[in-house]
């Protein structure tokens, strides 16, 4: 079965929480086996990344740059498959997902950074605030998509 990674950070409401469900759900429904990790609640294990076959990263906008914790993530990734050149950390499908007080920049250096990761698949979900239902359900349509790049067709 195939691993998928939600990997986001939510600390102020659960905007971010709650697309980061929504898409695990889509992910699921796809056949993937799924772990979620908020970054809020410590540090992700970087050693563990090249187990996941996709991942789906969430930050909410701070500062119109992507969370603390994701940053940290990024500073990891980077050690581990540029600096030790350690295998597993690159080529993966990803997808992104964020959420904002009205601005939004965050998008953008989202798409710029994450692409170390590997190929992104669809667009970015967006929500301004707490997501209403149909912004789930795009959340859970972009987890289905994700899922369906590593699944194979059934
Ligand atoms: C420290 C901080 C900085 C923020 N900066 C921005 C910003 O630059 N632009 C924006 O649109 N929203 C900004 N926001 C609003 C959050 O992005 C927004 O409330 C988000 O939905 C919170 O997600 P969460 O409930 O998952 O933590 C900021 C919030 C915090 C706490």
């Amino acid at each position: 079965m195939a691993k998928a990674l939600v990997l986001y950070h939510s600390q102020e409401y659960g905007n971010t929480k709650l697309m980061a469900d929504a898409i695990a759900e889509g992910l699921k429904e796809s056949g993937c086996e799924v772990t979620a990790f908020n970054t809020n609640e410590g540090r992700f294990d970087i050693t563990t990344f090249p187990e996941f076959d996709c991942v789906a990263f969430g930050s909410p906008d701070y500062f119109s740059y992507i969370a603390g914790g994701l940053k940290t993530f990024m500073d990891d990734h980077y050690i581990q498959s540029t600096v030790k050149k350690k295998e597993g950390y690159t080529g993966k499908p990803y997808a992104l997902f964020y959420s904002h007080g009205g601005g939004g920049k965050v998008k953008s250096v989202m798409k710029e950074l994450f692409k170390r990761v590997g190929t992104q698949v669809g667009e970015p979900a967006e929500s301004y605030g707490k997501p209403n239902q149909q912004t789930l359900e795009k959340c859970t349509e972009l987890g289905r998509q994700l899922g369906r790049t590593v699944m194979p067709k059934r």
